[in-house]
């Protein structure tokens, strides 16, 4: 039976640098994506490369087809690893979009995949420094909850608490709200998937050169430097975690957060201060 990892946001960046990897480990990888032409060229590079890959098409804030991805993959072979990757940045989306992308389409994989996992999987969500950076009294986490019963509830105590700010901030309060909701989510999955013998986690990358981090560049140069490492993290580091992370042999990693960032949280960086 092959062994099948899934990697949502994988047609660049992050999940492109980790299909690699685990593709080199003898995975069957599936890179997912909206932009069928990414995945298209991705596709064609793994497949020079030697890799067994397929691409499939969809928006994971749609949950029929994220259903369908996880029945796919199912079809494929035993699901060990699923990297959640895909997610849309503060420039890339208005609020409403990024919420859908980053926390709904974190439930729908989770979800999903609950269904087609096996004893030895493991699923990492991705979630982001700003998750971090912002003030915790902005995430609306009495609300969090809502994501296990009522999605369109969440969505909406979501947004309300994002439609409090003046609306040239709400893209960015959005990624932040959405990014710490991730953050619970994955710590808080990690009982459910126990049960089947499925690890959850999330991984929280800092300024990373990717076409997302390209858009910040600007923002992040104002970080750096306080950091450990004054520089912007590359996707092959970041693809070495996922696939440490996801690794078997880390069979008692479940549960937690795993920050990447350069030691930009650890330097005590504020934004309020910039
Ligand atoms: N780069 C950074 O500095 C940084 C920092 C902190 C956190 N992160 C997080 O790290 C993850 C990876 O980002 P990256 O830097 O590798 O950026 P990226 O190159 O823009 O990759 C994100 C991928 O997600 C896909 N995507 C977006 N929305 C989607 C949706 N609704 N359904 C399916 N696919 C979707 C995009 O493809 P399509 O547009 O074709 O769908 C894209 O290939 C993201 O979750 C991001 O929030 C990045």
């Amino acid at each position: 039976m092959k062994k099948i990892c899934v990697i949502t946001g994988g047609g660049s960046g992050m999940g492109y640098a980790t299909a690699k990897l685990l593709g080199e480990q003898g995975y069957y990888i599936i890179i997912v994506g909206r932009t069928v032409k990414k995945l298209e060229a991705a596709i064609e590079e793994l497949h020079d490369m030697g890799i067994e890959a397929e691409a499939f098409s969809c928006d994971i804030s749609d949950y029929n087809s994220t259903k369908l991805l996880a029945k796919t993959a199912r079809e494929r072979g035993e699901v060990k690893i699923v990297i959640h990757a895909a997610g849309l940045s503060p420039q890339m989306g208005d609020a409403h979009k990024i919420m859908e992308a980053n926390a709904l389409g974190t439930i729908n994989v989770n979800d999903a995949f609950y269904e087609v996992m096996r004893e030895g999987g493991c699923i990492i969500d991705t979630s982001s420094m700003s998750a971090y950076m912002t003030p915790q009294f902005i995430m609306p986490r009495h609300g969090y909850k809502y994501s296990r019963t009522d999605r369109n509830k969440f969505m909406k105590k979501m947004m309300n608490r994002v439609n409090l700010f003046p609306k040239k901030v709400r893209s960015g309060v959005s990624y932040a709200i959405s990014k710490s909701f991730v953050i619970w989510f994955a710590r808080t999955d990690a009982e459910r998937f126990g049960k089947k013998g499925v690890r959850v986690l999330s991984v929280t990358p800092g300024f990373f050169e990717t076409p997302m981090g390209d858009l910040e560049k600007e923002e992040a140069a104002t970080y750096l430097k306080y950091s450990a490492i004054k520089r912007m993290g590359r996707p092959e580091e970041i693809a070495a975690l996922f696939a440490a992370a996801a690794d078997e042999r880390m069979g008692y990693l479940t549960g937690t957060d795993i920050l990447c960032d350069g030691g930009c949280i650890a330097s005590g960086c504020n934004p309020l201060k910039r």
